[in-house]
C-alpha cells in the first residue's frame, strides 16, 4: 500500500483512516474488534478517536472508544504498527473541557491510560477554545512532544485564520506546528472546506483528513426515502437533512459512476475524497466488517477525470 505523509511530519499513513466514534456506540466491543481486525489485516494503520467518544450514549461517560482501541492494541500486540489519533478539548463533564495548559496535561494522561500506551501519534485540539490563548495550548503541546508523549499535533474544526496564527506562534518559538486539519468534508458538504481551508492547507502543507466522509452513511445510498431512516437506529433520524433535491442528485451521480465501475456508491464517495489533492485520508467509520469492505475497496478504485467532473457537477 502506498502510504501518505501527513503534512510535513514523519507520520506515514494509509489513504483511509478508520473512524472511532462508533466504538462503544453503534458498534459494541465485539463488533469494534471485528472491524479493527479486518482493517489491520488489510494492511491499514490509521485510526481516529477522541477522549469524548462515545459520551452521548446513555450510561457512557466518554473514553469508551479509546478504551476499546487500547484493549484491542494490547491484545493484538500491534501498538507500534498503528498510527493513533485522539483529541482533547470537548466537554467531558464538569470542568474537564477546553485547551488550557493544565487541563491538556491532565487529559493526555487519561487518554494514554485508556489507550494503554505511552505515546499518542497524532494529538488534535478538537475545537477552538476562545477562552484560552493559542500560545498557551501550543506551549503545552510542545512540552508533550518533548516528553515523548505525543509525536505530532494537529487540530480539528479550526478556521484558516486561527491556523495562520497558530503557525506563526509555532514558528516564533520553534515549537511543533499543526500538521493536520481534520474537518467536515464530503460530496454533500463541500463549501465549508473548499472556500478557505483547502487553499490555506495546501499552501502551508497541512495534511487534511475529512470527517463525515460518507455524510454519516447518506452517501452509501441506503437512504432514499424517510422509510429508510429505520436502517440505522443510531444515524437514521439525522438523514432528513440530506434527503432533498441536491442530495438525490448526488446519489444519482454516485449510482452512475458506481454502475460503470462495478462498485458501490459508498466506494465512489470515498474514492472521490481520496483523489482530492491535499486530502491525505478520509476518516470514515464502519459498524460491521461488510461495511468496512466497502471502505477498503474504495482505496483501490480509480476515478477518471470524467467521473470526478460528473460528481462535482451534481454536488456543486
Ligand atoms: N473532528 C470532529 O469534530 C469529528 C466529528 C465527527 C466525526 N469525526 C470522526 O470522523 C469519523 C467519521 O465520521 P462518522 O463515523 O460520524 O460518519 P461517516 O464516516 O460519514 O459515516 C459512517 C457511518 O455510515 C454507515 N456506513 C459506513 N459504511 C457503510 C456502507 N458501506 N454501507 C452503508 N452504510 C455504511 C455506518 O453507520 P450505520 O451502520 O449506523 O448506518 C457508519 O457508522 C468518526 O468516526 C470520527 O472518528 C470527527
Amino acid at each position: 500500500m502506498q502510504l501518505r505523509r501527513l503534512g510535513r511530519s514523519d507520520l506515514a499513513v494509509a489513504p483511509l483512516c478508520l473512524g472511532g466514534n462508533v466504538f462503544g456506540w453503534s458498534a459494541d466491543e465485539k463488533a469494534s474488534f471485528a472491524v479493527l481486525d479486518a482493517f489491520a489485516d488489510a494492511g491499514f494503520n490509521f485510526i481516529d478517536t477522541a477522549d469524548v467518544y462515545s459520551s452521548w450514549v446513555p450510561g457512557n461517560k466518554g473514553g469508551e472508544s479509546e478504551a476499546i482501541i487500547g484493549k484491542w492494541m494490547a491484545l493484538r500486540g500491534n501498538r507500534s504498527r498503528i498510527v493513533v489519533t485522539t483529541k482533547v478539548g470537548s466537554d467531558m463533564g464538569g470542568d474537564r473541557k477546553g485547551l488550557k495548559a493544565g487541563y491538556v496535561a491532565q487529559a493526555v494522561e487519561a487518554s494514554l491510560q485508556r489507550l494503554q500506551t505511552d505515546y499518542i501519534d497524532l494529538y488534535l485540539s478538537h475545537w477552538e477554545d476562545p477562552e484560552t490563548p493559542l500560545e498557551e495550548t501550543l506551549g503545552a503541546y510542545a512540552r508533550l512532544v518533548e516528553q515523548g508523549k505525543v509525536r505530532v499535533i494537529g487540530n480539528s474544526n479550526h478556521s484558516a485564520a486561527t491556523m495562520a496564527s497558530a503557525l506563526a506562534i509555532s514558528a516564533k518559538h520553534g515549537w511543533p506546528r499543526f500538521e493536520n486539519l481534520q474537518t467536515q468534508y464530503n460530496l454533500y458538504d463541500r463549501a465549508g472546506y473548499e472556500t478557505e481551508l483547502e487553499p490555506f492547507c495546501r499552501q502551508n502543507e497541512i495534511g487534511v483528513t475529512s470527517y463525515f466522509s460518507l455524510a454519516k452513511g447518506f452517501l452509501s445510498g441506503k437512504y432514499r426515502s424517510p422509510a429508510d431512516f429505520a436502517k440505522s437506529a443510531a444515524r437514521g433520524q439525522g438523514m432528513a437533512s440530506y434527503l432533498n433535491a441536491r442530495g438525490l442528485a448526488i446519489l444519482e451521480a454516485l449510482d452512475t459512476v458506481a454502475k460503470e465501475k462495478a462498485a458501490t456508491p459508498a466506494q465512489v464517495a470515498i474514492a472521490w475524497l481520496i483523489a482530492r489533492p491535499g486530502l491525505v485520508a478520509p476518516v470514515a467509520s464502519a459498524t460491521s466488517v461488510t461495511q468496512l469492505q466497502d471502505l477498503i475497496a474504495a482505496t483501490k478504485l480509480e476515478l477518471s477525470a470524467g467521473d470526478v467532473a460528473l460528481l462535482d457537477k451534481a454536488s456543486a
